[in-house]
């Protein structure tokens, strides 16, 4: 007899995206994702407003994500939602609706860890995507979070570290503000970056033990550098940008790789993935890149829609606590400090 479909409904709110997925075992029939624009004229995510629009987006975004899978509500077989890290308000928005839907629907609830989801994405079946072996070590950088993990099996993971402030993406998005440029800048950086020189100008580099990371000495040290250079030449940033964009970029990709090799010492492990907003970036590509030439490293880039926040990366959770029969109750509250 013929294997029985599996449909899992996949939804995230933690932050400033609104998304929901359809997954049909391990491949991905929909992944539908509203970002809120609202955030950018003040630079950074409001978490009030980003609640109002997540309850403004979450009926059309769910609605959108089972009309493109071509599938029925009726079809799903669990809904998996994001329970934690994030903002409070907004996580409520998401738990609350997959708790309505499930119940409506009498069909399996399953909560899904943020962070664990941003790593699992790698198993999202893909044509041409390679899975990472296990074990391996996970990289997460976003706006929201900057960790290295241990993964030994799907649900077997150890934070080795992680950044005692900022995220890696608050590092180039606070930059950004510096410069003038918009939110979130981290984009436009990386794009300058390319063609400034990166060994223009000097940023200091935390002094943290270990695999934890801190980046908000970096965002003063490039503050006051600014502050005083344009004290001396009020057309500083203009006449420099994109040499101070590729100096900033190659301190940050410089700290992240200096980490991630002694992550590599540390446990001997060479299976490199990453996951998160900032591993669209040209500079740790290319840094992992050269790694597997110089250091016989072999590393694992998600398709970009899956490493940025989306529901595809919840539903392959979803399926795979689903094969485990692992559901949650539906007293189970969104939990916005939630570890791995
Ligand atoms: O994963 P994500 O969409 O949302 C969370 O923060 O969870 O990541 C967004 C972050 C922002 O800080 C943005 O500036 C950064 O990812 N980002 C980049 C690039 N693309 C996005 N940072 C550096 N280079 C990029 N190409
Ligand atoms: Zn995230």
């Amino acid at each position: 007899m013929e294997k029985e479909n599996i449909y899992i409904l996949g939804i995230e709110s933690s932050c400033d995206d609104t998304s929901a997925a359809i997954l049909c075992n391990n491949r991905i029939l929909s992944n539908v994702v509203a970002d809120q624009k609202i955030h950018a004229e003040y630079g950074g995510v409001v978490p009030e407003l980003a609640s109002r629009a997540h309850q403004q987006n979450i009926v059309p975004v769910v609605h959108q994500a089972i009309e493109k899978a071509g599938i029925k509500k009726e079809q799903l077989s669990a809904v998996a939602f994001t329970r934690g890290p994030g903002l409070m308000g907004s996580l409520l928005v998401g738990t609350s609706f997959a708790k309505s839907l499930a119940y409506g629907l009498d069909i399996p609830l399953i909560d899904v860890n943020h962070m664990q989801a941003h790593i699992l994405a790698h198993f999202i079946d893909e044509d041409n995507h390679k899975k990472p072996p296990f074990p391996f070590l996970a990289m997460t950088i976003s706006g929201g979070h900057t960790q290295i993990v241990k993964v030994t099996s799907h649900f077997n993971m150890e934070v080795l570290g992680e950044t005692i402030d900022d995220a890696v993406g608050e590092a180039y998005d606070k930059s950004g503000k510096v410069l003038g440029l918009g939110y979130p800048a981290g984009p436009e950086i990386d794009r300058r970056a390319q063609i400034g020189n990166p060994k223009a100008f000097q940023f200091t580099k935390p002094k943290v033990d270990g695999l934890n990371f801190s980046f908000s000495g970096l965002k003063t040290n490039i503050l006051y550098f600014v502050q005083r250079e344009v004290k001396a030449n009020p057309n500083f940033i203009e006449d420099n940008l994109n040499d101070i964009c590729a100096s900033i970029q190659y301190t940050i990709i410089g700290i992240l790789m200096a980490k991630l090799k002694l992550a590599v010492k540390q446990t001997g492990i060479n299976h490199i993935a990453i996951g998160g907003g900032v591993s669209a970036n040209s500079g740790i590509r290319k840094a992992l890149k050269d790694a597997e030439d110089k250091f016989g490293w072999t590393s694992y880039i998600p398709k970009f829609e899956y490493t940025t926040d989306n529901a595809a990366m919840i539903a392959i959770v979803g399926y795979l606590k689903y094969l485990e029969r692992d559901f949650s109750g539906f007293d189970v509250m969104a939990t916005a400090r939630l570890k791995i």
